[in-house]
């Protein structure tokens, strides 16, 4: 039998089938290498919600999928992983979150785009961590809850000086890293500038020289007169930040910055997805209205 050329044939059939590929930056370099279009959560909400595509294949993790069908109820979504989780979104649950709101009727919930499609519609607005500095810090007069990242809260927090209740989520990888490894590579690479994402904790973002979004830090790399640079957040941002910058340096803080589930989606299943249309992502139609309010209102924000 012939030897399928996955690339060759994930054109064809995105053509013949007019879908669009999106990929996140945690992707393998590879999937990264065929996507339409590459980018962090705040990116990859955009083109899901205004694309013209019939299908959208999502290279990503499950909440990404389903916000890119909150956002395009209409066109068929599909993750090409049905697994591809994220365990910080599935440290909330709807249940909960609904009884915080019953006995807390005063507090609006701000709710980071790393959650279920349930929760999104629970909550008064969703935020990524590309707007969230932009979008929380226009509830500063109010009694807030942020779900499900308390690391992303806790900074949020101090930086506005905010009335804000966290949820106890958090994202394994980033939570991970400990002061002493950072200061071991420091000490490695004296240097480097220390960039991280803020779903590290609060200690280890006061370490670093620059704190941000995976595509923020892409930019900061890209415009920073340094030539090395210490990489907090998932290995696979590296990719693109070396494609941009050959002549400069990139280390992984830790070994430990690599996300599993990020790292299911291979090129087969990529083309697998095109071909039998797998796998499809549903959400209720009174869960789809609701969430799709709250990130609605994130876009509002955002964009004044
Ligand atoms: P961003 O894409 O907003 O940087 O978020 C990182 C992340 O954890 C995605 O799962
Ligand atoms: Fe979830 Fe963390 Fe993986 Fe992002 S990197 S998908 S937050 S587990």
């Amino acid at each position: 039998m012939a030897k399928i050329d996955y690339i060759e044939e994930i054109k064809r059939l995105k053509q013949a089938k007019n879908a669009v590929i999106l990929a996140h930056y945690y992707q393998k370099p590879e999937v990264q290498d065929i996507a339409d279009y590459l980018g962090d959560s705040l990116a990859l909400s955009r083109i899901a919600a205004n694309t013209k595509a019939d299908i959208i294949v999502f290279c990503g993790v499950h909440f990404m999928a389903e916000t890119a069908k909150i956002l395009s109820p209409n066109k068929l979504v599909l993750l090409p992983v049905k697994k591809a989780g994220c365990s910080m979104a599935n440290m909330i649950d709807d249940k909960s979150l609904e009884e915080y709101k019953l006995n807390h009727p005063e507090v609006k919930i701000i709710c980071y785009v790393n959650s279920t499609a349930k929760v999104k519609a629970l909550s008064d607005v969703c935020v990524t961590s590309g707007n969230a500095e932009k979008v929380i810090s226009q509830f500063k007069n109010h009694k807030l809850l942020y779900v499900p990242d308390k690391n992303l809260g806790a900074y949020l927090r101090e930086k506005y000086q905010l009335d804000m209740e966290l949820w106890s989520g958090y994202c394994g990888i980033h939570n991970d890293i400990n002061v002493a490894e950072v200061e071991k590579v420091k000490t490695k690479y004296p240097h480097s500038e220390l960039i991280v994402h803020p779903e590290c904790k609060l200690d280890i973002i006061k370490m670093a020289d620059y704190v941000g979004s995976t595509k923020s830090l892409l930019n900061y790399v890209n415009v920073s007169d340094s030539k090395e640079f210490i990489v907090g957040t998932e290995k696979g941002i590296i990719h693109q930040m070396k494609l941009a910058n050959p002549n400069k340096s990139f280390y992984l803080l830790s070994d430990k910055l690599s996300c599993h589930d990020m790292k299911l989606t291979s090129l087969t299943d990529v083309y697998h997805a095109l071909l039998n249309e797998q796998y499809e992502i549903n959400v209720e139609a009174n869960i789809q209205v609701n969430a799709l309010k709250a990130l609605e209102v994130m876009f509002e924000l955002t964009d004044r």
